[in-house]
């Protein structure tokens, strides 16, 4: 598809939302199965149901734009999850692990959070139905919840207890 216009500039980004958010459902279980941190297990549990339904929201706002929910792929998602396959491969440690899914986690918290601000933006200047701009925002919304709680989840308390 040519891009052009801010129209097609925001169905892209709305495709590529859609690719990461799919993804997202399988990569926060697999963050989960991972980590062995209660409070870090907890978090990535109660953000994998609300990606499920970031995914819904998606697909109604696809409905609602009249097109058809496709994806458009993000390799720099892709590669945070092969960065987390890499230090897996090498990690010795569980407390370093669960950092590093901490991390990782935030990681992922920023990158849709920058999608759905450029998304917010395209909508209001393109006046884009109110319908599809709340789901956008809702799931924005989730999405700092998100990071705030990975924020609040201690990383690695007890690597650092270690050390002193
Ligand atoms: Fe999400
Ligand atoms: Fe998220």
């Amino acid at each position: 598809m040519t891009l052009e216009t801010e129209a097609d500039l925001f169905e892209y980004q709305l495709r590529s939302a859609y690719y990461v958010e799919r993804r997202l459902v399988d990569a926060l279980d697999e963050l989960q199965t991972s980590a062995t941190d209660g409070k870090l297990v907890d978090a990535f549990a109660e953000h994998r149901d609300e990606t499920e339904v970031h995914v819904d929201r998606l697909e109604e706002a696809f409905d609602l734009l009249g097109m058809e929910a496709t994806e458009e792929s993000v390799p720099s998602f892709d590669g945070l999850l092969q960065e987390k396959r890499e230090f897996d491969a090498q990690a010795q440690s569980e407390d370093l692990q669960n950092r590093f899914y901490n991390q990782a986690g935030r990681q992922t918290e920023r990158m849709e959070l920058t999608m759905y601000e450029g998304l917010l933006t395209l909508a209001d200047e393109l006046d884009v139905d109110d319908d599809v701009r709340d789901l956008l925002e809702q799931n924005r919304r989730e999405e700092t919840a998100a990071l705030e709680k990975l924020n609040s989840v201690s990383e690695g308390s007890s690597v650092l207890d270690k050390l002193r």
